[in-house]
């Protein structure tokens, strides 16, 4: 603290990522959770606070191994003063934030205690200069478990991918308002409707306020569209806060959305109020609510470990321990079962999760086939998904990271269609 007795600027931002960090590695928080509890910040110091714990979370591994090269003391893991310079490194790495500003915000994190520390080791790594790292080294856990599952290349494609700021992906209610936007806006579209842009400020984006579009990373825009067209009453399950309901609505489906948090359910309404689309809202836990009829056609976006959005929720590399995935896939189990009865004979059950363990899919699904004998897997056929989803295979949809890497990636994500014969 400067001798006025004010704190330095910028030290509460750094504080509050500093319990932010904490929560998700300590308590197993998401960041968006522990961001909202930073209630005392003003909302760019809450902004602040919430990217340079993203960014010290994206690159753990790497900045723990610099710390190390710099101090022959090993400290540990949980110290305050190993997430102080955890904290600086990110910052001065993944933000570009000058010398003077991290010594002066990080130092007053650790008074009362291991200043010099702290202040000996980040003066040591500044004068040596930081590497650029455009590859990000993940925590040893998830690359040993991805590379028994995927192999070297996807590992290293995830290394780079998570260095980098992920693209904003829009889809357009109208598939022509998406080429309209393009004329006047840029962006790159992948699929129909679709559109790519780089990170920009959203709520200042043409169309937004009159709900032309919304976003949605372009993976998960893949499994509405394996719902077949002639699907009249589709049932969303799992459905907050909505990105595949409003593309179903917005595809001339009848939809009931489905879905046990309340408050998701909220902005689910608000993202349709603001789109202009309309479907039937329930909030019931899927596990006890039973539907009144069965449906054409079934979307269960299932709750999962999330590892495939890695790159936007750096702290699911860390949440999801093997315990919370095996938890995940036994829910999936149960919450398929259910979907499978709401199924109409003739009628289309697509799963999907937002996830990269095998466990939460291709397990999965070869498990409800093998017991439910009715379903059998339906390849995506020429037209249902833009070209550049890999096809062939065993018949459902896996996307890895390094699928479209130069343009910017996509998160991991599992889609298998089942059609009810019987
Ligand atoms: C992957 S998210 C769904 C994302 C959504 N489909 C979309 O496109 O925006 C999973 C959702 O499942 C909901 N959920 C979890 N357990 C549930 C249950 N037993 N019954 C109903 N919904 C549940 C969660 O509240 C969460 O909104």
């Amino acid at each position: 603290m400067p001798s006025d007795g004010r704190s330095v600027e910028g030290v509460d931002a750094r504080r509050a990522a500093l319990q932010m960090l904490d929560a998700v590695l300590r308590r197993g928080q998401t960041l968006e959770a522990a961001g909202a509890r930073a209630t005392n910040l003003v909302p760019v110091d809450r902004a602040l606070a919430s990217a340079i714990a993203g960014e010290t979370l994206r690159r753990l591994p790497d900045l723990d191994a610099l710390i190390d090269s710099a101090t022959r003391q090993r400290l540990p893991d949980d110290s305050k003063a190993r997430t102080v310079l955890r904290l600086a490194l990110a910052q001065k790495i993944g933000l570009g934030t000058p010398d003077h500003a991290l010594v002066a915000t990080a130092l007053p994190l650790v008074d009362g205690g291991p200043r010099r520390l702290v202040h000996g080791v980040l003066g040591t790594l500044l004068r040596r200069g930081l590497p650029a790292m455009d590859s990000c080294t993940l925590p040893e856990a998830v690359e040993e478990r991805w590379r028994a599952a995927w192999g070297d290349e996807v590992v290293l494609a995830a290394r780079r991918l998570i260095a980098r700021r992920p693209p904003l992906d829009l889809t357009f209610a109208k598939p022509d308002s998406a080429a309209i936007f393009a004329e006047s806006h840029g962006g790159l579209s992948l699929a129909a409707g679709h559109l790519r842009l780089g990170s920009s400020n959203v709520a200042d984006l043409p169309g937004f306020a009159q709900g032309e579009w919304w976003v949605q990373d372009l993976a998960a825009s893949l499994p509405a569209r394996l719902i077949p067209s002639q699907a009249e009453a589709v049932l969303d399950l799992c459905a907050a806060p909505g990105g595949k309901t409003m593309q179903l609505v917005a595809a001339g489906h009848r939809v009931t959305s489905v879905d046990s948090s309340k408050s998701r359910l909220g902005r689910l309404r608000e993202n349709l109020d603001r789109t202009h689309l309309s479907a039937e809202l329930i909030t019931a836990d899927a596990l006890l609510w039973k539907p009144k009829r069965q449906y054409d056609a079934i979307l269960l976006d299932a709750p999962c470990s999330a590892t495939g959005t890695y790159r936007r929720h750096p702290e699911v590399l860390y949440r999801a321990r093997p315990r919370i995935i095996a938890d995940n896939a036994a829910l999936q189990a149960r919450l398929l079962e259910r979907a499978a009865q709401w199924t109409k004979p003739g009628g289309a059950l697509v799963y999907s999760v937002c996830s990269l363990e095998p466990q939460e899919g291709e397990d999965q699904v070869k498990a409800f086939v093998a017991a439910n004998p009715a379903f059998e897997l339906q390849p995506p056929v020429a037209g249902d998904l833009p070209p550049f989803v890999p096809s062939g295979g065993p018949g459902w949809v896996r996307v890895l990271p390094g699928l479209l890497e130069p343009e910017g990636g996509l998160d991991g994500f599992f889609i298998a269609r089942l059609v009810r014969r019987t």
